[in-house]
């Protein structure tokens, strides 16, 4: 497996002082990570990576299940986001790229640690509540309930310090700080209460000015070609005010677009407004249209010099390492808890 060119950088300085030490965070394999996940999560984690925090990357496929009926193509899931990963600039051999299923002693966390949590919290979660609303279904399963808790024993389980997310993932995390403190306080001293790092966009909208989301249709996939992008942009809603201006209040298509602009080019938005001046919403267009591609360039480069196999070897790697730490911090919490 080659590298063809260097990681990108992030564009924008993070929102907190550098940390060293360990950094965990993950996405629900789900298919094709977009703009969305870049600007929101994962050019921090590459920048993280760069200042040489130990990284680890979890592809959440127990996470898959929540409001699955049927089964879903996994293992495909699985292979299609290392590669989204390795694109990005995350370096396997620098960071712990791991699954899930790869590490059952994770898993058997979520038994203390749902002792630690009551009913009330796990109703009242918003991002939960929100995803039940979304999905629209009638029933609502245990898993859907308690993910959060589990999402709590993936960052505890390694004992992560900084947790770089979307703005809709704080509540898991303020719910994991909880259970590390209760635990902490109940059994002794074994957890870190990991702290949040936000991207540069809490959320950065689809080209219908809906959240940017996959399921929704309006995403710029990382895997899209240069002429995907450009038909998605040139479908996205604008208005017929010929002079261009960031407002989002009241023009929020064209502010939306500006800040896709601005934030591949790594200038304010109004800045890029002002390039675009009376040239109109064609031209706007062509701006975001060649700002994403010359983004996406190098991920295509990266993305071109690995293998599906590769991401399978790569997982079955990183899934042994974070198998061990996930063992010894299991041990460490059964003696604090007399268990065994
Ligand atoms: N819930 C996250 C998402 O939907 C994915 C995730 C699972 C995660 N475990 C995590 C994120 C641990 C951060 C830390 O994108």
């Amino acid at each position: 497996m080659t590298t063809m060119t260097e990681p990108t950088p992030a564009t924008r300085p993070l929102a907190v002082p550098p940390a060293t030490g360990r950094v965990l965070t993950g996405d629900r394999p789900t298919g094709g990570l977009h703009l969305g996940h870049y600007f929101g999560t994962l050019a921090n984690r590459v920048r993280l990576q760069q200042q040489g925090c130990e990284l680890f990357v979890l592809v959440a496929d127990y996470q898959v299940i929540t409001d699955r009926d049927r089964p879903v193509d996994l293992r495909r899931l699985r292979t299609s986001m290392v590669l989204d990963y390795l694109a990005c600039g995350i370096d396997p051999d620098a960071s712990t790229i791991f699954a899930h299923s790869a590490v059952p002693a994770a898993n058997q966390l979520l038994v203390p640690f749902l002792s630690l949590v009551s009913t009330g919290e796990l109703d009242r979660n918003p991002t939960v509540k929100e995803e039940i609303r979304l999905s629209g279904r009638s029933s609502v399963s245990g898993l859907m309930l308690t993910y959060p808790v589990h999402q709590a024993a993936d960052i505890l389980f390694c004992k992560a310090e900084l947790v770089p997310v979307g703005k809709d993932q704080l509540p898991h995390l303020e719910l994991t700080r909880s259970i590390a403190r209760r635990f902490n306080d109940r059994y002794g001293p074994v957890f870190p209460l990991p702290e949040g790092l936000l991207g540069e966009v809490g959320t950065l909208l689809g080209l219908d000015g809906r959240k940017m989301s996959k399921s929704l249709g309006n995403a710029i996939a990382l895997a899209d070609t240069p002429d995907q992008v450009a038909a998605k942009i040139r479908g996205a809603r604008t208005d017929s005010e010929r002079r261009i201006s960031f407002e989002p209040q009241t023009r929020p298509e064209v502010a939306n677009l500006l800040t896709l602009a601005g934030l591949c080019l790594d200038v304010e938005p109004r800045q890029v407004a002002e390039q675009v001046g009376a040239r109109g919403a064609a031209e706007l267009k062509r701006v975001a249209t060649d700002a994403v591609n010359d983004l996406l360039a190098p991920i295509r480069a990266r993305r071109a010099g690995y293998r599906p196999e590769d991401a399978v070897e790569i997982l079955r790697r990183g899934g042994e390492r974070a198998r061990e730490i996930a063992d010894a911090t299991l041990a460490e919490v059964n003696a604090a808890m007399e268990m065994g």
